[in-house]
C-alpha cells in the first residue's frame, strides 16, 4: 500500500487541486484498486471539489459535519482525543464513497472529509502528545496510520492507494499526515517565495538546514527518537505553468532553481528520496534525477475553475459552456489539450 501526502509549507500552490485531479485520475485508470483520500486540512478544499464543487460539495460537507458523530476527519479525531493511547478501531465509520455524492467520480474512490473543526481540536491533539507517558508523542503520531488501517481492513483488499491533502502550516494535524505517509509530493508555484517554502519542507521534515547548528524541528527529532517513518520525496511539481512564452521562460527558471536546491539535497541525502518506479536504478546525473523527480503542470485557466467548481475531474471535462455561480463559463478544447495529458503523465508515474 502506498500512502502519498501532498504538502508544501506554503499556501495556494495547488495541493488540494492536485489531490482532487490526481486521485480521481488514479482511481479511473486503476479500477481494480481502492483509492482513499484523507483530507487533513480544516479548509476541506479537496473534499469540496470531490463532493461536487462549490454548491453541491459544500452542501454535502455541511451535512456530513452535522451528523453525530461528525462523518469527517474531526469525528475520528474526537474518538482519538477521547481514547488517545488505546486504538478504538473506529476509522472505517468515517469514510464515504465519493461516487454516491458526485456522479463524475470513479466508484473506487473513497474519502475521509476535511473539517473546519480540526483547527479547534488541534490544541487538544497537541496536548495528548505531551508526556504523561513517555511514548505519548509516538502514539498520537500514529492516529492517522490507525485510521488508514481500519479502512483498509474494512475493505479486505490488498490493493489500496492513499492520498492525503494537507494544510500548508506545519501544525499538529500536518505532522500526523506526515507520520502516516510514506511518499511526499511537493507542489509549488513559480514565484519568488517558493524556494524558501521548499527549504522549510527540507528543514522541518529531514533536518536539512542551511545554517549549521540551527534548531531542529520537534517533529524531526522525535521521529528519529521514536523511530517513526518520515515520508520520502516522491516528486516535486512546478504547478500552473503558463503558456505565454515569456512567462513560461520565467516559470522554468524558478522551477530549475528549486530543482537545483533539491538536486543538491539528493547529492548529500539520497536516502530522503523515493526511487521510482519500483526496481528503477538510482538516477545518475542531474538530467536523470529531473526525469525521475521533477514534474510540471500547466495552468488550465477556466477549465480548472469549471473542474473545481463543479467537481468534474479535468480528464472527464469536455469543451463547452458550463454554469458556474450563475454565470456561463467557457471551457476551450485547447485548455483541456494542455492539462489533460499533463495530469495523465503525472499519474502514470504514481505507483
Ligand atoms: N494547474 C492549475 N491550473 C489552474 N488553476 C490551478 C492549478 N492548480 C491550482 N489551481 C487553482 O489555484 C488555486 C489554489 O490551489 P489550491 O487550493 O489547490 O492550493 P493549496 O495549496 O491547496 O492551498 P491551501 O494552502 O490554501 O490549502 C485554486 O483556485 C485552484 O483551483
Ligand atoms: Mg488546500
Amino acid at each position: 500500500m502506498a500512502i502519498y501526502a501532498f504538502w508544501n509549507n506554503k499556501g495556494g500552490v495547488g495541493k488540494s487541486y492536485l489531490t482532487f485531479q490526481i486521485a480521481s485520475e488514479y482511481a479511473r485508470i486503476h479500477p481494480d484498486r481502492k483509492v482513499l483520500i484523507v483530507d487533513l486540512c480544516p479548509q476541506a478544499n479537496a473534499s469540496g471539489m470531490l463532493l461536487g464543487g462549490m454548491s453541491t460539495g459544500e452542501a454535502a460537507l455541511d451535512s456530513l459535519s452535522s451528523r453525530t458523530p461528525r462523518q469527517t476527519i474531526s469525528g475520528y479525531i474526537e474518538d482519538r482525543i477521547t481514547s488517545p493511547y488505546v486504538n478504538p478501531y473506529t476509522g472505517a465509520n468515517f469514510v464515504i464513497n465519493v461516487s454516491e455524492y458526485n456522479s463524475y467520480s470513479p466508484e473506487n474512490l473513497s474519502l475521509v472529509c476535511g473539517d473546519e473543526q480540526l483547527e479547534v481540536q488541534a490544541s487538544r491533539v497537541r496536548g495528548a502528545t505531551v508526556p504523561g507517558r513517555t511514548d505519548a508523542w509516538r502514539i498520537v503520531h500514529t492516529w492517522i496510520t490507525d485510521l488508514i488501517e481500519d479502512v483498509q481492513n474494512s475493505w479486505d483488499q490488498e490493493n489500496t492507494t492513499v492520498f492525503i491533502d494537507c494544510n500548508p502550516s506545519f501544525s499538529i494535524y500536518t505532522e500526523l499526515a506526515m507520520s502516516a505517509s510514506d511518499r511526499l509530493i511537493i507542489p509549488f508555484s513559480a514565484d519568488g517565495s517558493s524556494k524558501r517554502a521548499v527549504r522549510a519542507v527540507l528543514a522541518l521534515l529531514y533536518g536539512i538546514t542551511r545554517v549549521p547548528g540551527s534548531l531542529q524541528s520537534e517533529f524531526y527529532t522525535n521521529s528519529l527518537q521514536f523511530r517513526l517513518p518520515i515520508p520520502k520525496i516522491y516528486c516535486y511539481i512546478g504547478n500552473r505553468l503558463t503558456q505565454y512564452i515569456k512567462s513560461a521562460k520565467a516559470f522554468r527558471s524558478v522551477v530549475n532553481e528549486i530543482g537545483n536546491e533539491i538536486w543538491a539535497v539528493w547529492k548529500t541525502n539520497p536516502n530522503v528520496f523515493h526511487i521510482h518506479p519500483a526496481g528503477a536504478a538510482s538516477p545518475v546525473g542531474r538530467s536523470a534525477f529531473i526525469d525521475m523527480f521533477q514534474f510540471e503542470i500547466v495552468d488550465a485557466n477556466t477549465a480548472s475553475v469549471v473542474s473545481s467548481s463543479l467537481g468534474i475531474p479535468i480528464n472527464r471535462l469536455q469543451a463547452g459552456l458550463y454554469p458556474v455561480v450563475g454565470r456561463s463559463v467557457m471551457v476551450n478544447q485547447s485548455q483541456l489539450d494542455n492539462q489533460q495529458p499533463n495530469i495523465k503523465e503525472l499519474v502514470a508515474a504514481i505507483e
